[in-house]
């Protein structure tokens, strides 16, 4: 028997418990059964469904005690208390896998030598791209492909407020709540909106693309909080989409770009990535270019994200991407920045 440990139960959370009791079919995949034992949660007032066979408990020790995990999944967002409860986890040799993008940026270095030292894993799948497997397709079966370049479309929502607001003239105030109800904000929205999600997901992808984790500070910030209505205006006065973009590649020894609203011409592909769906190109010599596009955001898709990774590193362990040199990015703002 497989033993979960659950820490969060909000949109991802319950997402991953519904996919590990619903179908028997990763049963069949892992050769035994696998169930979640205990759910770390925040809000002890908060209504729960009442079916819920596992333990849930806003108490960390309580939560520590009930089994010997086999697996956390941790669905919380933020950085103290992840930071805190992943690392309690990985030191005990337990596989963490996360969401939680913000975490993974800002402390993914320091939890992936705990992870290595204890020879255990540290999988972030569904941090970036959502129900997109970019990340495990880096480490996986592009592992020895060199990368010049990486870009793309890395928020749902705000890709989805703007497809809203440009294609169906709706106001952002009411896109937005829509997004929210759909579970796809972050839970504080101006993460979204001021390119903060974006810009955790551009370091994080800089990191697998390039080797080495990025100083926040060599990579711009935008959101689309900075568009003006005249923006909106020139795009459409000249055919241009506006959409939010983030993209790095390396310049000697440091990795740049950043996040930004973006004039995009009818010709890029990016321009047809619309509503929740994200878009990610990678760049290189052997490559070309390859797009990926998915749902960026949604509790399905995230939670099924994680469950692949888990059932990833179940059937291929650790791996590791080689970083050998690519060649050097002729043009380098690929984008028509909108706001600088
Ligand atoms: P959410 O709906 O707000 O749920 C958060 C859950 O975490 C709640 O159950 C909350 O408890 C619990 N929690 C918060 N702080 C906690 C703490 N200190 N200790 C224990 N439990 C705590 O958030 P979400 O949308 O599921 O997102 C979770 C993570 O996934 C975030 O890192 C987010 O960036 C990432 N993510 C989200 C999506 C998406 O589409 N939503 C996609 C990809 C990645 P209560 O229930 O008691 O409030
Ligand atoms: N708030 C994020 C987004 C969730 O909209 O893309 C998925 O990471």
């Amino acid at each position: 028997m497989i033993q979960v440990g659950l820490i969060g139960y909000g949109t991802v959370g319950s997402g991953v418990y519904e996919r590990i009791h619903q179908s028997e079919e990763l049963e069949l995949l892992l050769g035994e059964p696998i169930e979640v034992k205990a759910i770390l949660v925040k809000d002890r007032q908060k209504q729960r469904a009442t079916h819920i066979p596992a333990i849930v408990t806003t108490k960390w020790e309580q939560f520590c005690e009930v089994a010997h995990y086999d697996v956390i999944f941790e669905a919380i967002g933020g950085i103290e208390s992840a930071f805190f409860y992943s690392k309690h986890w990985l030191q005990k040799g337990v596989p963490v896998i996360t969401a939680n993008k913000k975490l993974v940026a800002e402390k993914g270095k320091e939890l992936e030598e705990v992870a290595c030292k204890q020879q255990t894993y540290y999988g972030y799948e569904a941090s970036v791209g959502g129900g997109i497997p970019i990340i495990n397709a880096l480490k996986g079966t592009l592992s020895a492909t060199s990368i010049s370049r990486v870009s793309g479309i890395l928020n749902g929502t705000t890709n989805y407020v703007l497809t809203e607001m440009t294609e169906h003239n709706r106001f952002l105030a009411e896109a937005l709540t829509d997004a929210r109800e759909k579970g796809y904000t972050e839970s504080n929205p101006s993460e979204d909106l001021d390119g903060y999600d974006s810009w955790y997901k551009i370091r994080i992808l800089s990191r697998l693309c390039f080797g080495e984790w990025p100083n926040g500070l060599q990579l711009i910030r935008k959101g689309i909080s900075e568009l003006e209505d005249w923006h909106v205006e020139v795009g459409e006065k000249f055919g241009f989409t506006i959409k939010l973009i983030g993209e790095a590649w390396k310049q000697g020894d440091s990795i740049v770009g950043g996040v930004y609203p973006a004039f995009l011409c009818q010709s890029e592909q990016l321009t047809y990535v619309n509503g929740v769906t994200n878009g990610i190109s990678i760049e290189g010599d052997q490559i070309d270019q390859l797009l990926f596009i998915g749902p960026g955001a949604g509790k399905d898709a995230t939670a099924n994200s994680m469950i692949e990774d888990f059932l990833f590193h179940n059937r291929f362990g650790s791996w590791q991407r080689s970083y050998s040199s690519s060649s050097l990015v002729e043009h380098p703002y690929t984008h028509m920045l909108v706001c600088v």
